[in-house]
């Protein structure tokens, strides 16, 4: 009988947890099911940080960044001994069904963890990186790709108005979602993404010429990671180059995982929630909540594991158009 579920958060925070969280809550307590919540990700469910959820606790959230249940990316869980201790804690408290919201490095563990110990588990996917496979969309990505478009906005005033060429890294880790989007959406002059192979030397002519025939204000998005050094990277190449421009970088950071979610995050995170709930109470387990195709479904957890959401051919294929992307 699944009248005790827990709940947890692990790996980077997004914008949209606490709206998963709140939609959790909610449903499980409307059909009579018992939520716990599990502090500090995998960390927490090994040290068995668990206190019960009530609706106080989630009301009013779901406009809150970040996560009520903290979160962290925990060494321990890819030790197969810290799983056993985790399933040991999970049967300590008398617990039957697990949600893990996290990206593709604890959805990948989640699939370990389930099938190792038969334990039903159903994930959510979230990251403002994008990369998890088998959703067009996690958790996160929305807002986080909004607050980028915020900020080069107003980094494009100041572009503009003094004529500099200004590098713009963003985050992604190893994915060019947040640069493409981003780039896409500010009308960037170049966009550099980890999925293509970076010709500098294109870069470098298409700039010059820009610079020749005046274009002195120039919007260069660059995912982290995607050459050596990242912006720092590239404002070197620009300034061993071009001394003559006045070229300024911006590492935009982790103003990117923070902030109220969007709309979209919001409802993304609120269904995602809803449909893992449901599908944990009537017996689906090792599962991710997925939404593909404008459509929600389930995929197999080994279908996330190890795999990463590739960048959309066609949207490379009109930021090539747009921008130079290299
Ligand atoms: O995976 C999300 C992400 O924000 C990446 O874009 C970034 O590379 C990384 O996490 C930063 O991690 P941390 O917050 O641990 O520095």
């Amino acid at each position: 009988m699944m009248n005790r579920i827990a709940v947890l958060t692990s790996g980077g925070d997004v914008p949209g947890l606490n709206a998963a969280l709140h939609a959790v809550v909610l449903i499980a307590l409307k059909n009579n099911v018992t939520v716990i919540g599990i502090h500090d990700g995998y960390d927490g469910l090994i040290d068995g940080r668990f206190f019960e959820m009530d609706l106080p606790m989630v009301r009013n959230i779901v406009d809150r960044g970040g996560t009520i249940l903290r979160t962290c990316r925990s060494n321990r869980f890819f030790e197969f001994e810290w799983r056993k201790r985790a399933f040991e804690q999970l049967k300590h408290h008398d617990i039957h069904g697990l949600i893990i919201i996290g990206g593709n490095g604890s959805l990948t563990g989640a699939g370990l963890f389930t099938r190792e110990f038969e334990f039903p588990v159903i994930g959510i996917p979230k990251t403002i990186d994008n990369d998890v496979n088998g959703t067009d969309y996690a958790i996160g990505f929305d807002t986080a790709s909004n607050t980028i478009v915020e900020a080069v906005d107003k980094i494009k005033d100041t572009a503009d108005s003094t004529s500099r060429v200004f590098v713009v890294e963003v985050m992604g880790r190893h994915a060019g979602f947040l640069a493409l989007r981003s780039g896409i959406s500010v009308a960037a002059s170049a966009i550099i993404i980890p999925e293509i192979k970076p010709d500098i030397h294109k870069l470098l002519s298409f700039v010059e010429h820009n610079w020749r025939i005046g274009n002195h204000s120039m919007i260069i998005i660059i995912t982290e990671h995607s050459i050596p050094e990242g912006g720092m990277g590239l404002k070197k190449i620009f300034e061993t180059h071009y001394p003559e421009f006045d070229t300024r970088l911006t590492i935009l950071g982790h103003i990117q995982r923070g902030g109220s979610p969007s709309a979209f995050d919001r409802t993304l995170a609120s269904t995602l929630a809803y449909h893992a709930t449901m599908a944990l109470l009537h017996g689906k387990k090792g599962q991710m909540a997925a939404f593909t195709d404008n459509k929600f479904k389930f995929i197999p957890l080994s279908e996330v594991a190890n795999k990463t959401h590739r960048v959309d051919d066609e949207l490379m294929k009109v930021a090539s158009q747009l921008s130079i992307l290299i």
